[in-house]
């Protein structure tokens, strides 16, 4: 972020984080017949709690989080379990006890159901009744895309008092990887972290794609998108999508701008990517990282001889 960008911060851009999380996870099958896929972890910590870190890090104090009817338990990580605490307590178990509150500690999480997976942009919708008449904004997080290192939101927030409207996430990806993503086109800024958006394109074939700019699972959207949420009709994939809402304000005038983020990122919704994060993580780990180190090296020869 620019130093004029940075200079600009000032009162919370947004209060609520929407966390959509009523999908089926079928890239998860078999587990998700049974388990939500946001309470997957990484090392040792649900993809859900991550992102309410996140939120609240960048300045959130509520988390509504979007669930199918089944989907309870991805609420319940955020309830204390006293029964638990009281074992651990009673076991002068401090470290493992910390963990247990650690969710419920975070940020205040509250539910809306979508009762069909209808597809992201509707799932984003039923959020709305929550919010209060004041929140001219909020920030949405997908729970299966991890953008590191975190901050981005509150790069995100300093843009939309620069430049009002909506402000989305991108990566450069190569042109080959670009039909995976929504891709953006774009117009540079004063700021080269900064684009503004003319179009998004949701998946398209990398010789049809407006730019290498994908979209990446976080959104600082204005309220005006809940109007275009209702407008929109299904897109790709027969769902109703956020993007095309995007897409709407876009053709409407409304105000779009990507930060391009120059981090990494995992994509927790397939099984190779949850894998790569728990491997970045656990390398990462003072108590698990070494030893893992090691068996990955003596692994690795293995394939080699
Ligand atoms: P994905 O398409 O990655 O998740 O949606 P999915 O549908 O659960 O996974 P697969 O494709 O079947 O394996 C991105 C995010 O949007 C949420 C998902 O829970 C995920 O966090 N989502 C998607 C909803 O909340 N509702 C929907 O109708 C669709």
């Amino acid at each position: 972020m620019s130093a004029s960008i940075r200079a600009t911060l000032g009162p919370r851009a947004f209060r609520t984080a929407v966390v959509p999380a009523a999908g089926l996870g079928t890239r998860f099958l078999p587990t998700t017949k049974t388990v939500p896929k946001e309470l997957l972890p990484v090392v040792d910590t649900p993809a859900i709690e991550y992102v309410a870190a996140e939120a609240a890090q960048a300045g959130a104090d509520r988390l509504v989080l979007v669930i199918a009817p089944g989907k309870e338990s991805v609420a319940a990580h955020f309830d204390p379990n006293p029964d638990l605490e009281a074992g651990l307590a009673g076991q002068s178990k401090d470290a493992l006890l910390a963990k247990v509150r650690r969710a419920p500690g975070l940020i205040r999480a509250q539910v809306a159901v979508q009762r069909k997976p209808l597809g992201l942009g509707h799932a984003v919708g039923c959020a709305e009744p929550l919010l209060a008449e004041d929140e001219d904004a909020v920030a949405v997080l997908l729970p299966d895309d991890f953008v590191l290192p975190t901050g981005v939101l509150i790069t995100m927030a300093a843009v939309r008092q620069r430049h009002g409207g909506s402000v989305l996430c991108a990566f450069d990806v190569p042109r080959e990887q670009i039909s995976a993503y929504g891709a953006f086109a774009i117009e540079d800024t004063d700021d080269p972290e900064v684009k503004r958006v003319h179009g998004v394109v949701e998946k398209p074939a990398p010789e049809a794609a407006p730019s290498t700019f994908a979209a990446a699972g976080r959104y600082l959207l204005d309220r005006a998108v809940f109007d275009a949420l209702r407008r929109i009709v299904p897109g790709v994939g027969g769902e109703l999508q956020l993007t095309d809402a995007v897409a709407l304000l876009i053709e409407e005038g409304h105000p779009v701008h990507v930060v391009v983020h120059g981090g990494g990122r995992h994509d927790l919704g397939t099984p190779a990517g949850l894998l790569r994060a728990s491997v970045d993580f656990a390398l990462a780990d003072p108590e698990i990282g070494p030893e893992l180190r090691r068996w990955l090296h003596d692994r690795l020869r293995q394939e080699t001889t």
